[in-house]
């Protein structure tokens, strides 16, 4: 399928920008910085708005989605904007019960456990009731993309594996045993559950790309928690088919002759430093690395080739001026072994974190 000509890639508007740039493995003049969670309770003024708005309901109004995902933005002058929903979204308008419980997380009305509660959801909640109800998504990410003129707009989706440790645990686990012991005991089973949230987590990438997005990571917050073995035969098949509806949607180069123009994807898992490999395997255009492993290692690891995101350490965020310098300094450095850098954080911003500490990240990356 086509991209449309008002897109911001095509339309050449987000094509040179140093987010753009790193993601095709070149080195712009300035390293490129956002931060995950950027939008969010960090900020006073996104708590300002959000007191009287629902999680899931200031998702679902597409003004009010808009104007958060632009804050960071106007604040801290990231080079990219990431929107902001959240992983439960596609479950939710694809009809599932589910609601994001501040201080506990994600809860569903039912758990998704046997084969029968797969089929119900694949033969309910189906990619096609998803498609439908995502008109607000597509015009929060359309305002979004068009206010924010040559800066890029991240979407991106929860990953197969994510999204299915909370269906199968109804809520948040520390170590998703429920899901990875139905992984194990019913396989078939557990590769029908992982086929229908990959199409669910496909079609939301595949909207925020149509409406604007210049770029898109996958979040597999919770790959952590599986051995090479598992991701690789249980959880890979999945992710690169989540992946696979979002590739389609290209353009011919508008430059290049016989080139088309694609948007890139970057392929995040927390504290998968076993799985790096595994998470390259799938062909993104970089891998966000959290605060565990040195970028310098990661990229010997992967043969140099290979764009990396990350990865500050969320505990440096609270130390003081010099210490949080001087690690920012050093995750600069390592960066350079990769063939291009995304300064991130290896998490997601914590919400304690003083907005200020944020902002000077942001120029000291950009000071080079
Ligand atoms: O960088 C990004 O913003 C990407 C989008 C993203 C969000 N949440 C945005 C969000 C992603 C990938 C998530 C993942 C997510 N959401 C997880 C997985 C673990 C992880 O950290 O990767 C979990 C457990 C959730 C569930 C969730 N989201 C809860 C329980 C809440 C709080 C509910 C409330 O009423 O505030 C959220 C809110 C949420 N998700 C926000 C954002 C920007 C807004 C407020 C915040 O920063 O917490």
């Amino acid at each position: 399928t086509l991209l449309s000509e008002t897109h911001p890639l095509v339309s050449g508007r987000t094509t040179g920008s140093p987010l753009v740039r790193a993601l095709r493995a070149e080195r712009p003049e300035r390293t490129p910085v956002w931060f995950m969670r950027q939008a969010g309770r960090s900020l006073p003024e996104y708590r300002a708005l959000r007191s009287e708005h629902r999680m899931l309901d200031a998702c679902l109004n597409p003004e009010l989605a808009s104007e958060i995902t632009l804050q960071p933005v106007r604040r801290h002058g990231v080079d990219a904007a990431v929107f902001f929903s959240d992983i439960v979204v596609p479950l939710l308008l694809a009809g599932v019960d589910v609601d994001l419980v501040a201080g506990t997380g994600p809860v569903f009305a039912e758990p998704v456990r046997t084969a029968a509660d797969v089929a119900r959801c694949r033969a309910e909640f189906t990619p096609e009731r998803l498609r439908e109800a995502l008109g607000p998504i597509r015009e929060a990410v359309a305002l979004t993309a068009a206010e924010l003129g040559e800066t890029p707009l991240i979407g991106f989706a929860g990953a197969p594996f994510t999204l299915a440790a909370y269906l199968v645990e109804g809520g948040p686990s520390r170590e998703h045993l429920r899901a990875r012991t139905l992984m194990q005991s019913d396989p078939d089973t557990w590769r029908e559950l992982l086929a229908w949230t990959a199409d669910l987590s496909a079609v939301f990438l595949e909207a925020q790309i149509e409406a604007g997005a210049s770029a898109v990571q996958l979040f597999d917050s919770w790959a952590g928690s599986l051995s090479v073995a598992a991701y690789r035969e249980h959880v890979a098949p999945a992710s690169r088919r989540a992946l696979s509806l979002a590739r389609e949607l290209t353009y011919p180069h508008p430059w290049e002759a016989d080139a088309t123009l694609r948007v890139p994807v970057i392929h995040f898992a927390v504290g998968s430093g076993h799985l790096l490999e595994e998470l390259t395997a799938l062909d993104p255009d970089a891998v966000g690395v959290d605060w565990r492993l040195p970028l310098d290692e990661a990229s010997a690891r992967l043969g140099g080739r290979m764009p990396l995101q990350g990865n500050i350490d969320p505990a440096f965020l609270g130390a003081p001026a010099e210490v949080l310098e001087a690690h920012v300094a050093d995750v600069l450095a390592r960066g350079m072994h990769a063939p291009a850098h995304i300064l991130n954080l290896g998490h997601g911003v914590p919400p304690e974190t003083d907005p200020d500490v944020l902002t000077r990240i942001v120029q000291l990356a950009h000071a080079g």
